[in-house]
């Protein structure tokens, strides 16, 4: 049983949307989006989250809720017989990877951080921002000092639990990123020619819809959502009896959803307005943004807003990576072993992403298959692992919970009615582990 439970409703699902809208949906989505044709990848992964998304993540919560149990017992508690909490340890081990390299990326937020509070970023030497993107992503010292800082920020908060630790850093993080987000949303949408970026972002191009963009939809709503990894389980087992599941999932969604639409709303009207490339990949934002900001009044401070905003997302979402390894871990022991058992995780993971840091410099000719580290481990959890976990749970909530206590969880405190039960069992039973299947056959 889980010893410790959420203070309040809003702070269960601020923490829940934190773990939620992170890099994913504020780095890699609009790069996908950007290379994938705009407007048209963006309805889709839209559809893919309310739809498919949407049933994953009430199937965690179901979980999550009714065993009160982090990622290994819960799946054991359902069922004792057989070696069901492998898929829990499967979302350990994809956890620690994830943030093995998510991480890295956090650092380079702080590096550029620091550096424009020293004034040097929208204004680079000789205006080359790619050039300032290796500069830094290049430096053993700087990025891995901007790392380690990252990670640290995350135990620190990890280690003082649920209510104290993640809770209430959440609770202050979001509101702001929510208000910050705002801020560039007015600065970029007034820009001269910024229609012409609101058009590539949210008019489809429904020509463009490919076999391709769906998979890469598909993955990006599960990631969006944190899903496969037994995240979005760990939290809701400190959720209380009473809560309604189905509301609490719909406030997730929409708040990922509204920074969604902010994100895309602040990037590509920048880069339409500048004349700069929209498909430019992982570097969009840090090179693309510091040129757009670079030619404004005060750009330096919007670009360190945007930067501050980035890592409130990006710490919200490590803080879930590494919640869902240490519960099992301390579990029974909570009070005495938290801290010490924070700290161990968190610098193994920090260990562990070292050579994905060094991936952009010291270690940029080492390839592991034909691709450099960084990518490789990335590719390996994003399309690999996360999807694996998500089939795997849909599968075992759907089949081997009893149909009495999810209707029971599904439904209580909720207006919903049996159509609703049976809709979202036929979706998890059905259609997402077929989605997923079908994903995996066309990528070999
Ligand atoms: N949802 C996070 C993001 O979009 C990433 C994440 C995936 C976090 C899986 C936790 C678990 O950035």
């Amino acid at each position: 049983m889980a010893t410790e439970h959420w203070r309040s409703r809003i702070g269960f699902i601020l923490a829940a949307a934190g773990s939620a809208i992170g890099l994913g949906t504020v780095w890699r989505l609009p790069y996908v989006a950007g290379t994938e044709g705009g407007g048209a990848f963006f309805l889709i992964f839209l559809v893919l989250l309310l739809t498919l998304g949407s049933a994953l993540l009430l199937t965690e919560f179901v979980l999550g809720r009714h065993t009160q149990e982090g990622a290994i017992r819960a799946y054991k508690s359902v069922a004792p017989k057989g070696q069901w909490q492998l898929i829990g340890i499967l979302g350990m081990v994809s956890a620690f990877l994830l943030l093995s390299f998510y991480s890295v990326v956090g650092g380079w937020i702080i590096a550029f951080l620091v550096r424009s509070l020293g004034g040097q970023v929208t204004s680079p030497p000789d205006g080359d921002y790619t050039a300032l993107f290796a500069a830094i992503t290049s430096n053993p010292w700087e990025v891995g000092a901007a790392h380690l800082a990252f990670m640290v920020m995350t135990i620190l908060v990890v280690q003082q639990g649920i209510r104290k630790g993640i809770e209430k850093a959440s609770v202050y993080m979001m509101p702001a990123l929510f208000i910050l987000f705002a801020v560039l949303v007015v600065r970029s949408l007034t820009l001269d020619g910024a229609w012409e970026g609101v058009v590539f972002f949210l008019q489809p191009d429904l020509s463009a819809i490919s076999g391709s963009t769906l998979l890469e939809a598909l993955g990006q709503a599960f990631f969006s959502l944190s899903l496969g990894v037994s995240v979005m389980v760990t939290y809701s087992s400190y959720l209380g009896k009473s809560e309604n599941l189905p509301r609490s999932a719909w406030s997730v969604i929409l708040l990922t959803i509204l920074i969604a639409f902010m994100a895309g709303l602040v990037i590509f009207p920048g880069v339409f307005a500048f004349d700069l490339q929209p498909d430019e990949g992982p570097e969009l934002i840090f090179t693309v943004l510091p040129a757009v900001f670079g030619e404004l009044a005060f750009g330096e401070m919007f670009f360190l807003l945007f930067m501050i905003l980035m890592l409130f997302a990006t710490l919200t979402s490590a803080f879930s990576l590494v919640e869902i390894v240490v519960a099992p871990l301390i579990r029974g022991k909570e009070k005495k072993n938290r801290v010490k058992m924070t700290w161990i995780v968190g610098l193994l993971i920090f260990a562990m992403g070292i050579p994905s840091n060094l991936s952009f410099g010291l270690l940029a000719d080492w390839t592991v298959f034909g691709d450099i580290f960084f990518n490789q481990i990335d590719y390996l959890v994003s399309n690999i692992l996360l999807p694996t976990g998500a089939l795997l749970i849909s599968l075992f909530v759907s089949w081997k919970m009893r149909k009495v206590d999810l209707r029971e969880e599904l439904l209580r405190g909720s207006q919903r009615g049996p159509m609703f039960f049976n809709i979202w069992l036929f979706t998890v039973r059905y259609i997402v582990p077929i989605a997923i299947v079908v994903v995996f056959i066309s990528l070999i």
